[in-house]
């Protein structure tokens, strides 16, 4: 084996640019002469990502009630011993920004003091602010930013959410999920940013340039994560890390657009999915990591692996025959960085496959040369943690404000029978439900802690839907229901809760839960919840159904007995205020449904069905719904040229009209639709929108332009085509047909 020298600090320093992925990095080092300096073990190591739970005190399960330490005997071992090079996470805690502060300064300094002072990597899941941190601002869930529908505000959470997780010295958050939510009983659905493609794009690319900004190693932005490569969130069975089943033009049309959008706006890190397709693990899979992302694709970035999903290819998906054999093919399937997460005899097993010829040294070259670039990119050689000056405006007033407007954003409401809502602050109001009264069910999983189940320990002053609605109308006028832990509900107590109120506020929904633990077995609202609906409505007073839900809870059985339906997400702290204020007619609902809002546990389908499927489609809330206090009507729709070229511009303008009495807000979706196709066309897909304001009387004339891509499918021959032939383009209730003159064939 060749000795290495000790590495000059000199040549750390150097301000160099080596190379695209480095030209917009700060002050960084000559990668390649460091990679040239490093030895295998020293390179092995770069690759690997240990929890910080593996460098702490304590054995697991770890107790939120024990004080947290760092182990500077397992931290020496990890750092100086075994070259690691990332940590991640905790699971149990949330700590005080100085703790989380003192902490990376710790291992920031060991590691400068390591022969090569390399920075260690720190990933956070950061994923609706910064969670596991107890002060840090919380924002709505991705599933509620996307019901925005509102690409400025969300870029402004994510600058936020950079802001803060960078104040504690984290510089890189496992965030956003860019794959769309294609099945709404995936425990994760919560996370994604809804159904659609174009849609999860759009607001990737603006999560995406939240947290980086134009330059991720400034103070006050992080490296951003686009997750989970690729076709995780459909399972077949619905539940989390179980097998996908998914076409490779479903892959390449519905799911692989938003890692496309997300990359164009700088991600350099991506995070594999935990599942297995069709039986090939992805992170086994060199067809998908190294074939797509990488070489057609151009990523240069860090693939990084799941939690223990290397490990797993043996472990949990059996298509190794060892763990080494697993690392084996992770590494040849293009596996930069392995989020191993618990021990470091996973490098060493690694470092043995290099030395016994079965992994190529050239593919760990290339993994650590993204890794440094990374590192770099991110700032760190330069400044591995910033002073706690910079950080002034930290779970300030004015970022909850924000946190306030994008909750308020997102809330849409689906049903309001005879004009019910707003309600009237002058009367008796009866507030019930498991939702009522309890922060976590507005913030659910990566709350605080993994699965959310701490949030209202740690939030003793939490504003929730009961304490935000007493504000504003008086504790004597609104009476609470508690929910009983046990669910049960008794009549007798239901009935006189309610006696002489003149509305019903009933907070339904789920519980905090964060992957596997929120597998279930039926979509359906569980039947505490329903029968309590029940014996509410019986009541015959009006009953206005919140909901605080990651994933749409079939509501179809009470729906009709409900005067108003309010989809809050999971809205995070600011929720209880938000909801209150949308209730009572200070804040003007102005979400839109990010999915399709199923009639049936069994009608899963999405709005963009095939046109063969419409006959079987149902749904009790579609798509893109949501309604203000307000009307609007749509006029005027114009749609030119009728004559597409291969290369020309489709401008489509409409009229939009606020035709009611109050202010509102608008989303105003364009949607086209490829009549025939040479494989069954979807029945429409969204193609562009617009947010917009309208006062009373007011009306305003929008122009929106498509081109011959926005029409294309993945065609026969999996290209992304646009096929000569008829479109109908719809706004509002207003379409009108195109004919594309001549087809053309698109890069990804
Ligand atoms: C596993 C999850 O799938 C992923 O989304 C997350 O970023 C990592 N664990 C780190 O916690």
């Amino acid at each position: 084996m060749r000795t290495k020298e000790t590495f000059p600090v000199v040549l750390i320093l150097a301000l160099t640019l080596a190379g695209p992925a480095s030209a917009a990095a700060g002050p960084g080092p000559d990668i390649e002469a460091l990679l040239a300096a490093m030895t295998l073990p020293e390179k092995v190591g770069q690759m690997t990502m240990l929890t910080l739970n593996a460098v702490s005190k304590g054995q697991l399960p770890f107790s939120p009630a024990e004080p947290h330490e760092l182990d500077p005997e397992r931290l020496q071992r990890a750092i100086v011993e075994h070259h690691v090079g990332a940590l991640f996470n905790i699971g149990h805690h949330a700590f005080p920004r100085e703790h989380w502060r003192q902490m990376i300064a710790e291992i920031q300094e060991l590691a400068r003091g390591t022969r090569l002072g390399i920075p260690v990597l720190y990933g956070i899941d950061a994923v609706h602010g910064m969670t596991y941190a107890q002060e840090a601002t919380s924002f709505p869930q991705q599933i509620g930013l996307a019901a925005t529908w509102d690409p400025e505000l969300v870029e402004r959470v994510a600058r936020i959410s950079a802001y803060e997780t960078r104040a504690q010295g984290i510089p890189w958050v496992f965030a956003p999920t860019a794959e769309p939510g294609r099945s709404p009983v995936h425990s994760r659905f919560f996370e994604t940013f809804g159904e659609d493609t174009f849609l999860a794009g759009e607001l990737t690319a603006a999560f995406v340039r939240g947290l980086q900004g134009q330059d991720p190693a400034q103070p006050h932005r992080v490296g951003a994560t686009l997750k989970h490569f690729l076709g995780y969130t459909i399972p077949v069975s619905g539940k989390d890390r179980t097998t996908v089943s998914v076409s490779r033009r479903a892959l390449q049309e519905l799911f692989l657009p938003p890692f496309v959008q997300g990359m164009a706006a700088g991600a350099q890190a991506v995070v594999l999915s935990l599942a297995d397709i069709d039986g090939l693990p992805v992170h086994a899979d060199p067809g998908l990591v190294q074939g797509l992302l990488k070489d057609e694709l151009g990523f240069a970035g860090v693939a990084v692996s799941d939690w223990g999903s290397v490990e797993n290819i043996y472990a949990h998906h059996r298509a190794a025959a060892s763990r080494k054999e697993a690392i084996a093919l992770a590494t040849a399937a293009g596996v930069d960085l392995a989020m191993v997460p618990f021990d470091v005899e996973h490098a060493q097993e690694l470092v043995t496959l290099v030395r016994e010829g079965r992994v190529a040294e050239a593919r760990i070259d290339d993994a650590v040369r993204r890794i440094l670039a990374f590192k770099a990119r991110l700032g760190l050689f330069a400044t591995p943690i910033h002073p706690a000056e910079q950080y002034p405006a930290y779970a300030s007033p004015a970022h909850r404000q924000v946190a306030l407007e994008a909750a308020v954003a997102s809330l849409t409401l689906l049903k309001n029978q005879g004009g019910v809502l707003p309600l009237a602050k002058s009367g008796r109001l009866l507030v019930a439900g498991p939702a009522a009264d309890a922060m976590a069910p507005l913030n659910g999983g990566w709350s605080y802690t993994w699965q959310g189940a701490e949030t209202d320990r740690y939030l003793p002053d939490g504003v929730t839907i009961l304490d935000a609605i007493r504000a504003q109308v008086g504790g004597e006028r609104a009476r609470h229901l508690p929910w009983r832990e046990d669910g049960a509900v008794d009549p007798e107590a239901v009935a006189a809760a309610a006696d002489g109120v003149d509305a019903i506020i009933l907070c339904l929904g789920e519980p905090a839960y964060a992957e596997n633990f929120g597998n279930i077995d039926d979509l359906t609202l569980p039947a505490a919840q329903l029968e309590l609906a029940r014996m509410l409505a019986a009541l015959g007073k009006p009953t206005v159904l919140v909901l605080a839900q990651g994933r749409p809870r079939i509501i179809t059985a009470i729906e009709p007995a409900m005067a108003a339906v309010l989809q809050a997400y999971l809205p995070g702290n600011e929720g209880g205020r938000a909801v209150a204020e949308v209730l009572f007619g200070d804040a003007e609902p102005a979400g839109r449904l990010p999915f399709t809002y199923p009639r049936g546990p069994n009608g899963l389908a999405t709005y963009d069905h095939r046109i063969s499927e419409d006959y079987a489609f149902d749904c009790l809330y579609p798509f893109g719904a949501g309604l203000a206090h307000t009307t609007f009507a749509y006029r005027h729709l114009e749609v030119s040229p009728r004559q597409l070229g291969p290369d020309g511009t489709l401008t489509v303008a409409v009229e939009v009209l606020n035709t009611g009495r109050r202010p509102g807000f608008e989303v105003v979706q364009v949607y086209a639709s490829d009549l025939v196709a040479s494989v069954a066309p979807a029945v429409k897909r969204l193609k562009a929108f617009r947010k917009i304001r309208l006062a009373p009387g007011e009306s305003r004339r929008l122009t929106l332009t498509l081109s011959p891509r926005d029409l294309a499918l993945v065609d026969r021959e999996l290209h992304w085509r646009a096929e000569a032939g008829e479109f109908v383009i719809r706004v509002g209730d207003l379409s009108q047909g195109i004919v594309l003159t001549e087809g053309r064939v698109f890069p990804r």
